[in-house]
């Protein structure tokens, strides 16, 4: 327990399992007043669908106050080849990943702006927005436009007071990748944890991280001790982008 956060309040998307829920577990600890959302029903505070993009500015709007911290960790991950690659997948994965998070930073960013209140924006973006991943076409480049939209928007609301960053994980250890394993081991014809094992072996560090590893660097980039830190791009990838 600490106070890294004493008095600020965050709204963290996808808390219901994985990284989200990790965040929103140690902002919390230190502090914070957390609010979750997720379209998970019965986990998090809100349950509330991102992909229904029409909405999003009547939910922060209902919200009981404007949080000075946003945490865009809802994401999905479609695993298939290049010729599966269908319009609809295509779209939805970009529909999530980044309009959703792009129309949610701005309806934040905007109140903030009207209530003269800085704020710190942490976008998830992935290692596969900067080095191509077999089968993840479409989710890398919606991580490549987290990016690209993180140091845009860091660009605009720097002089308002809103830092702006992303951080890109590696393999972390949650629902997601296994879910990705299990889809690539559907194309491959292997187990699962053999189309992890070579992956995890490459790593400097030879393991997968945690969910709560994530956390710890949005925890810095969500406090006042990253206050000179804006447009970054945190890799927290086990070193995996040496490779
Ligand atoms: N796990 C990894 O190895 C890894 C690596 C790089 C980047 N990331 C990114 O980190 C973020 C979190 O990943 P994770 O591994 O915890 O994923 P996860 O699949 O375990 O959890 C994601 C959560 O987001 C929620 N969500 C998805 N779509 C939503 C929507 N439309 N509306 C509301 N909630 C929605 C899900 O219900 C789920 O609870 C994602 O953006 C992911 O792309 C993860």
């Amino acid at each position: 327990m600490g106070d890294r956060l004493a008095g600020k309040t965050a709204l963290v998307t996808g808390a219901a399992q994985g990284i989200g829920a990790a965040i929103s577990d140690l902002f919390k600890s230190e502090g914070a007043t957390v609010w979750g959302v997720d379209r998970t029903p019965g986990v998090t505070d809100f349950t509330f669908d991102l992909s229904n993009l029409d909405e999003i500015d009547d939910f922060v709007r209902a919200l009981p106050s404007t949080p000075e911290i946003l945490v865009n960790c809802a994401g999905i991950v479609l695993t298939r080849p290049f010729f599966e690659i269908e319009r609809e997948g295509f779209e939805r994965t970009f529909k999530i990943n980044v309009t959703a998070s792009f129309l949610l930073m701005q309806s934040i960013a905007k109140h903030l702006v009207e209530q003269d209140r800085a704020g710190s924006i942490i976008n998830l973006a992935s290692n596969s927005g900067l080095m191509p991943k077999l089968e993840q076409l479409d989710y890398g480049a919606s991580k490549a436009a987290v990016i690209s939209m993180s140091r845009s928007a860091a660009l605009s609301l720097g002089p308002k007071k809103i830092r702006v960053n992303a951080i890109a994980p590696g393999v972390i250890d949650t629902p997601m990748t296994q879910a990705i394993a299990q889809m690539r081991s559907e194309i491959r014809g292997i187990p699962p944890e053999e189309t992890l094992r070579p992956v995890v072996e490459s790593l400097p560090l030879k393991r997968m991280g945690s969910a709560a590893e994530v956390a710890q660097v949005a925890l810095f980039l969500a406090s006042d001790e990253s206050s000179f830190v804006t447009g970054q791009v945190y890799v927290v990838d086990g070193g995996q982008w040496m490779h």
